[in-house]
């Protein structure tokens, strides 16, 4: 089959380790494949790559860093089917120390790839931290998801997070423009000098510079939603993190945050990892396996506007 439309591209984040991106991620493929839909699953976890081991397959040479280091590959080249009908699978780097620092140009052919692999998903397993190498990759999609679990340090994280894809979207979207791209430089600092704080700070900055420019930017602000899912959900009140990142992202980033659904801290998860197949085929009546049944929907629903 060919395909004549461009993949949507879920991208997994989070921002802390450990918090199940690279679990949500690979059943989120799954997911999406046994409701009749084409998913590749890319591993780009460059620093501690896992995603294969949850598909319980071996690491590969084609994998890719392979392709990043390479001239003459291609990124479909590089694709692997899993034992799961409809999903295929990218490896991330094959143990290579150093491998999550990689150069600006490998960063790029592999963002000017992710399009033209032949499918209908594309499911991007992203690393912890918020270096420009995890937040370029997350910008790759329309509206990313970001993992949180119910713990202050995963709710930092992830704030963090945030604010530098906002920081990091800003730049790219005004480099064309000396003025605004100096204000928004100045604002990725938390000492600047003009007492930036929040987004709404700079919008002011921008409205002394073009009143146009500021009403410019407030729009993209509406379209820079992203969803969060909060996993390892133990008790009702867990659910309290969505609320606080949302309020949070809003009052200081001028960022709407959608809840997109939850997955409940489950056992067969953990057991469905050492048996290394996904919880969802695993344990397919597992309360786990019906959230993530929901939050496919809701990820694969127009995005939220
Ligand atoms: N919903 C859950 N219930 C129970 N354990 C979970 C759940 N989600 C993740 N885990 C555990 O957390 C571990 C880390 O998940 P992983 O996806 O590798 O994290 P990350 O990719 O964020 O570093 C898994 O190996 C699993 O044991
Ligand atoms: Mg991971």
């Amino acid at each position: 089959m060919t395909y004549s439309k461009k993949p949507a591209i879920i991208p997994v984040a989070g921002g802390k380790g450990g918090i199940g991106k690279s679990i949500i991620a690979a059943n989120i493929a799954v997911t999406l494949a046994s409701q009749g839909h084409e998913v590749v699953a890319m591993d780009l976890d460059l620093g501690a790559s896992n995603l294969h081991a949850i598909f319980g397959i071996r690491n590969s040479e084609k994998n890719i860093m392979n392709f990043a280091t390479s001239h003459d590959l291609n990124l479909e080249d590089m694709v692997l089917p899993t034992k799961y009908s409809g999903t295929r699978i990218i490896c991330g780097a094959a143990n290579i120390a150093g491998a999550a620092d990689i150069s600006a140009s490998q960063k790029l052919r592999i963002i000017h790839s992710i399009e033209t692999l032949q499918c209908d998903y594309i499911i991007l397993d992203l690393g912890a931290g918020s270096s420009f190498n995890v937040t370029d990759f997350f910008l790759t999609g329309e509206q990313g998801v970001i993992v949180i679990v119910p713990e202050i340090t995963s709710l930092m994280d992830a704030y963090s997070f945030l604010k530098t894809t906002l920081y990091r979207r800003l730049q790219m979207e005004w480099q064309h423009d000396p003025d605004i791209r100096n204000l928004v430089e100045q604002f990725k600092n938390p000492k600047n000098e003009m007492h930036m704080q929040t987004t709404e700070d700079l919008l002011r900055a921008v409205r002394r510079v073009n009143e146009q420019t500021e009403q410019q930017m407030r729009l993209q602000l509406q379209g820079y939603g992203v969803k969060v899912v909060v996993n390892k959900v133990r008790q009702k009140k867990d659910f309290q993190v969505v609320r606080t990142i949302q309020q949070l992202a809003l009052k200081n980033l001028n960022l709407s945050v959608y809840n997109a659904g939850y997955v409940p801290y489950d056992p067969t998860v953990e057991h469905s990892v050492n048996q290394m197949v996904p919880f969802v085929q695993a344990f397919p009546q597992s309360a786990a396996t019906y959230q993530m049944g929901q939050l496919a929907k809701s990820l694969t629903a127009t995005p939220a506007a």
